[in-house]
């Protein structure tokens, strides 16, 4: 890996964790979704930790059958073995497994309106056949990749969102095949904890960007940044007054990282940033303006039925119980994320435009 982006935040992702990753020493992790954004910041953080960190090195497992995915961040090696294969179908696997991560899943709304009963059975028959395989190996701890979609479009009063709010989601909506297939997944992963004793624990992202996501990929930050490089104006669906918040990548792998090598088996938790709920209309500002004003905003409508028709509101996470609970604290402000993303971007593609030259003398903190 040559990325200078990605090397520090690896290293960042290392460093938040140094207490807790010990207990990876010697250990067999199988990630399901190896290949996609968040998949390839495990397989990375691993191989970091490996080489920097743990007396013995673990070995990782992935799965992933490419079907959004592209590639692996590093090479097969000992310590790294990859399986082409459909999580929704059974697998059988000889080695011992220590940790799961089950974060194969169609994350993109544009993906999983293409391939909706795909997104369905990933969420469901592939989390089934990953706990029937915790289950099996008797694994030390299980993390399942739910989503703040979870929520639907919240009622206000549940705004900021914490675990104990049930959602609010059409089962038939343009994007139930999403929502409902990961709350179907959790309560796969409760009913196995309360089965058979799998210790399962499940996260509830929100948001997350980053080097490694698909500048094709059609959620919100890749699109406006590869929309820039076109030469394109940056597209603001309908009016731009819906929010989110976005986590960057340090950030939210600190987390996941954190919830993983817990105790606390049964317990779901958000994991996102509480500090920058945006409009997609002050994002686009907010971009507009890294780039010096040199681009220009387009009010376009939602391509698909997932933005036109249900899009929800707001979404912003109360982080309270994995704070509490896990001294989890996000760092990244929305300007310092936008611009590492840029960079590991225009670096990762060799992206000429001369808007990349606008960018580079900007001064960000460092993760
Ligand atoms: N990034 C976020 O903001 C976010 C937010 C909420 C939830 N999540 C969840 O976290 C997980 C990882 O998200 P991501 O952003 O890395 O998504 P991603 O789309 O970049 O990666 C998902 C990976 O899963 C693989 N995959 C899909 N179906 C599969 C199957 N049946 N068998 C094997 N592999 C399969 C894809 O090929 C891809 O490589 C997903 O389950 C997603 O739903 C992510």
């Amino acid at each position: 890996m040559k990325n200078k982006i990605l090397i520090e935040d690896i290293r960042a992702i290392a460093e938040s964790i140094s207490s807790e990753s010990r207990k990876l020493n010697g250990k067999t992790v199988l990630i399901t979704g190896g290949a996609g954004f968040l998949g390839k910041y495990f397989i990375l953080t691993l191989d970091y930790l490996n080489k920097n960190v743990l007396e013995k090195p673990c070995k990782i497992i992935s799965i992933d059958n490419f079907i959004t995915g592209l590639n692996y961040p590093i090479g097969e090696n000992s310590n790294f073995k990859t399986i082409k294969h459909d999580v929704s179908k059974p697998i059988k696997i000889d080695d011992d497994i220590d940790f799961i991560i089950s974060a194969a899943g169609i994350a993109s709304p544009e993906f999983y309106r293409k391939f909706v009963i795909e997104t369905i059975d990933v969420a469901v028959l592939g989390t089934k056949n990953m706990l029937e395989l915790a289950k099996r190996k008797k694994v030390e701890s299980f993390i399942f990749f739910s989503s703040s979609e979870v929520y639907g479009d919240p009622d206000p009063q549940f705004i900021p969102t914490p675990e104990t709010y049930f959602g609010n989601v059409s089962c038939i909506g343009p994007r139930a095949n999403y929502d409902e297939s990961k709350r179907l997944g959790e309560t796969l992963c409760i009913s196995y904890r309360q089965t058979h004793k799998v210790p399962v624990k499940i996260v509830r992202p929100f948001n997350v960007y980053g080097p490694g996501m698909r500048l094709d990929d059609y959620r919100v930050i890749p699109n406006f940044i590869s929309n820039v490089f076109k030469g394109n104006s940056i597209p603001v669906y309908g009016t731009g007054n819906n929010t989110r918040t976005f986590c960057y990548a340090t950030d939210a792998l600190t987390g996941f990282f954190k919830v993983l090598l817990s105790d606390y088996n049964g317990e779901v938790f958000n994991v996102g940033n509480d500090n920058n709920e945006i409009s997609m209309l002050a994002l686009a500002k907010t971009v507009a303006d890294i780039f010096d004003n040199n681009v220009k905003i387009g009010y376009v409508s939602g391509p698909i039925d997932a933005y036109a028709e249900a899009d929800p509101k707001r979404r912003c996470p109360d982080l309270s119980k994995i704070k509490t609970m896990l001294g989890y604290k996000p760092k990244v402000d929305i300007t310092t994320g936008i611009i590492r993303f840029i960079r590991w971007a225009i670096e990762e593609f060799n992206i000429k435009s001369p808007l990349a030259s606008v960018i580079k003398d900007k001064e960000i903190e460092t993760n």
